[in-house]
Formats: structure tokens, sequence, C-alpha cells
């Protein structure tokens, strides 16, 4: 499809909005990987412009060059018709420039107002930027306790602070880099709206990284689909729909059911994979009675019982901090309990003793990856292992010939892209690091899969290929 620069009368859908950021043919290359290949973008004041790719497409870096945290290899920036080089982030910033990364960049020892605060200099008024706090909150809709310690904060809270960083400086050019990934829908709504205000009134320039084909169709003006670093396709949001989004992502058709469902293309009426009584097998899970106090001393899980079977999904809701957090943690063997018991197949299991989760067959796929999902100074062979090293070590030391069979086999079967098992996990993109998590709690062939918010989806989706037994900690 050709770029659309008129709308349907002939007219400029773009007159009268400035130019804010310029690019052209922005190439930047890691190694053999070609991350960004000549690449233009436009933005333009008023507009809130969508940039859709599969993982690893390059939304991130080329976000990141115009942000000043990466240097394009080839290329020129101009932001507001002036050539620019931007080395660093306080470079982009004093160019307007801000950004919400895809990874929290928080210190969780601190509170959020120091975190909102960290970057400036001078000395610090607490009250005015517990007001500025307050201020953006009431405005966009991101309330937030200024006080709280971010380390006790869920992943959907920490997302609010890190967008509340960003907009504290005011930014005339914005950048979100999949800030709902963590966000309820109705939070995801709430932040569009006002963006969409914000937009227009202040004549910003918005970019909306995302994968989600509903979000950039209703939140975004001008759209531009990546795919393996280069932008194949550009329209205007109003001419474009589901399918063609999902098309110019993949490159081909989306017409296996499971493809469908993950872009979110199924239909409503569209009947539900159906699951046969002899699909569901015995009872593999039981929670009953279960009690855990917080840190605080509260009951966050109250005499809580949960019964699930095999072949079962058995999703979780209720607003968020009410104990999904430790259930997921209980889960994952990181709390112990004040009451009540936990069995796995009819085996009684010590909640709380190191590994022990794991060892009977409770796999977990974290909220926050670089929380608790991956260490990503190791390798991704060594990320595919952390958990169980039994396949591929010997008397306690590990084979490195059998370790990089057994990744290069995970890597193939689950589409991660990566420059090999040697690669070190950062340099994944964020998408490829949780295909990492998910390969190895799904390499466990695991008797039951905790799936805390955002990886809900992916392992509900993955079912009819492993059919693992999911229990889903949703919000
Ligand atoms: N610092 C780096 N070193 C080596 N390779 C990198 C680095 N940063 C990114 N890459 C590679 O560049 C490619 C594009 O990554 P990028 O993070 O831009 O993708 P993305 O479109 O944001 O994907 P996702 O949707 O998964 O976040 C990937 O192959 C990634 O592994
Ligand atoms: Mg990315």
């Amino acid at each position: 499809m050709t770029p659309s620069s008129t709308d349907r009368n002939g007219a400029d859908p773009h007159a009268g909005s400035a130019l804010a950021v310029d690019l052209r043919k922005i190439t930047k290359r890691f190694g053999a990987v070609t991350a960004c290949d000549s690449v233009d973008l436009a933005l333009r004041r008023g507009r809130i412009h969508g940039i859709l790719g599969e993982n690893g497409a390059g939304k991130s870096t080329l976000m990141k060059m115009l942000i000043g945290l990466v240097l394009p290899d080839e290329g020129t920036i101009c932001i507001d018709g002036v050539e620019q080089k931007i080395h660093s982030p306080s470079d982009a910033s004093r160019l307007g420039l801000g950004m919400v990364h895809q990874h929290f960049s928080l210190v969780e020892a601190l509170t959020v107002w120091e975190n909102v605060a960290l970057g400036e200099t001078g000395r610090l008024d607490p009250t005015a930027i517990r007001n500025r706090i307050g201020d953006i909150a009431d405005q966009y809709g991101l309330v937030i306790e200024p006080d709280a310690q971010v380390g006790n904060l869920t992943a959907g809270l920490r997302q609010r602070v890190e967008i509340i960083k960003c907009l504290r400086r005011d930014p005339s050019i914005v950048i979100f880099d999949e800030p709902t990934s963590v966000l309820t829908p109705e939070e995801s709504a709430q932040l569009f709206e006002s963006l969409r205000h914000v937009v227009a009134d202040e004549g910003r320039a918005v970019v909306l990284v995302s994968h989600k084909l509903d979000e950039i169709l209703h939140a975004t003006d001008d759209i531009s689909i990546m795919r393996q670093g280069a932008v194949v396709n550009r329209l205007l949001a109003e001419d474009a729909d589901a399918p063609t989004l999902a098309r110019g992502m993949v490159g081909r058709e989306v017409s296996l059911r499971s493809e469908r469902a993950a872009f979110g293309l199924l239909a409503a009426n569209d009947a539900p994979t159906a699951v046969h009584d002899n699909q569901i097998g015995d009872v593999v899970l039981t929670m009953s009675g279960v009690t855990v106090r917080g840190l605080s001393g509260i009951r966050a899980l109250d005499d809580l019982s949960i019964e699930l079977r095999a072949g079962e999904i058995v999703g979780v809701a209720g607003v968020e901090g009410n104990g999904q957090r430790e259930l997921g943690d209980l889960l994952s063997s990181l709390v112990s309990l004040d009451a009540g018991s936990v069995s796995v197949n009819g085996e009684h299991i010590p909640a709380g003793r190191s590994g022990a989760m794991a060892k009977a067959g409770v796999g977990v796929i974290p909220e926050d990856r670089h929380d608790s999902g991956v260490v990503l100074d190791m390798s991704v062979a060594e990320n595919l292992v952390l958990v169980d090293q039994s396949n591929v070590a010997n008397r306690g030391l590990i084979d490195q010939h059998a370790l990089e069979a057994f990744a290069v086999e995970l890597i193939e079967q689950f589409g991660i892209l990566c420059a090999g098992p040697h690669a070190p996990m950062w340099s994944l993109s964020g998408g490829n690091q949780q295909r990492v998590v998910l390969a190895r709690e799904l390499a466990q062939h695991p008797v039951v899969l905790v799936a805390a918010p955002a990886a809900a989806a992916a392992a509900a989706a993955s079912r009819e290929a492993a059919a693992p037994r999911v229990v889903s900690v949703a919000e």
C-alpha cells in the first residue's frame, strides 16, 4: 500500500500540523543485526503516531536514537526543522523530548516523589514535586501516593510513576514504548483519552509504540508499521483496519486461529476453543484455607481456597492490590503460609521453602521480567536453565555442549530472535526476553503454570501447543 498523504476528499490531513521530528534514512547495526534499516519517520504536532511491529522489528531502537540512548550509524534527525545530534537523554530533554521506556528504570528503595525528582539538579522542593505529581495525576487520571515506596508498588502503579516522571518535565514530544502492557484496559483508555486532549490543545507530538492493534487503531492518527528494521507501511488510522495492520506486521496473511487470537482479531461471536469434559483431568493444585500476611501484617490472602484440574484455566480477577501479587509470590516459593495448605498432585508442598514449588512442577511467568524473570547480564542459554539445570548438568557441573544444544532447541521452538545462545540477555528486544521466560517455564512441562497479568494472555495462547495446566493470576 502506498503512503496515504491525502484524505478521501483530496485534502492533506497533515495540513496545519507542524513537523516536530523528521528522521531521514536512520540506520543502526548491532554486529550482524540491522536493527533499523534506513528508516524515515515524520512526527507532527497535534497528532499521535502509532508504531507497530513484531518483537525485534526495531521499534525501541529507533526511539532510543531519538532520545539519545543509542547513536545512529547513518541518517539525520531534525527537530522542529533543525538538524540535531542527540548524544544523551539530557540533550533530548533540552530539545523537548521525553520517553516512557518499555522497561522500568525506577529505584525501588526510593519513594514515588523521589523517583520522579531523580535527575533534577539544584535544591529540591519536595512539596512542589508532590503537588506537581498531584496535578499530573488529576490531569491524566494517573492517581498515585507520592510517599509510597516504589519497591512496594505493583507493576501497574510503577508504570504510572514512569509516565508521571516523563510528563513532569513537560516534554513537547512524548514517546511511549509499550506503555499499556501492565495497565488495565480502563487505565489505558483513560491515559489515551487525556493524551488526546493534551495533543490537540497543547500541540504536542506523541509516539505510541505498541503491539495492540486495537490500541493503535483507536488511539492514534498516523501509523507506521515496522518489519525487520524497516518501515514497510505508513497509513492513516482512519484508513486502517486490524487485518491490514496484522498483515503488515507479519508480512503475510494471518490465518491461524491462535495467531488471530493473539492479534485480537477474533470476532466476539467466534466460538471459543471447545474444551471437552474428557480434556479436564484430575485435580493438580489444591490450595485450602490459605492465609498470608503481607509485610504490613495485613492479611493479603485470607482463607483462600482454589482447586485446579489438569486442562483448566482459572482466571483470578480483582482490583490490583487485593492479593494477586501474594498469590503469585506464594506459588513462587517467595512467601510462607500463616495458615492453610498447598498441594500439587496430592502432595503437600512446604510453602516458602526455596524452590519447593518449582520442584513440584509449578512454573511462574512473573509480572515484571526484569525484576524477577531474567538476569540481564547472563546469556540467553543461562537464562533458559535458571530454574532447573538437571538437563544440562553432570555431577553438578554444567556441560557447555549440552547447554548450547538445549538452548538452540528452545530458541528455535519459541522463535526467540537473538544472535545465538551466548547472546547476553540485555541485547534482546523486550518481547524476545519475554519469550525466553516463557520457553524456560514451558520447557519444564509444568503441572501448573502461573501467569501474572501481562503474561497471562501469552500463556493462555500457548495452551493449545503445550497443554500445560494454567492458573492465571489476572488483575
Ligand atoms: N544493545 C544491543 N545489542 C545488540 N543487539 C541489540 C541491541 N539492542 C537491540 N538489539 C537487537 O536489535 C533488534 C531490534 O530490537 P528492538 O529492541 O528495537 O526491537 P522492538 O521492535 O522494540 O521489539 P519488542 O517488541 O520485542 O520490544 C533485535 O534483534 C535486538 O536483539
Ligand atoms: Mg521494544
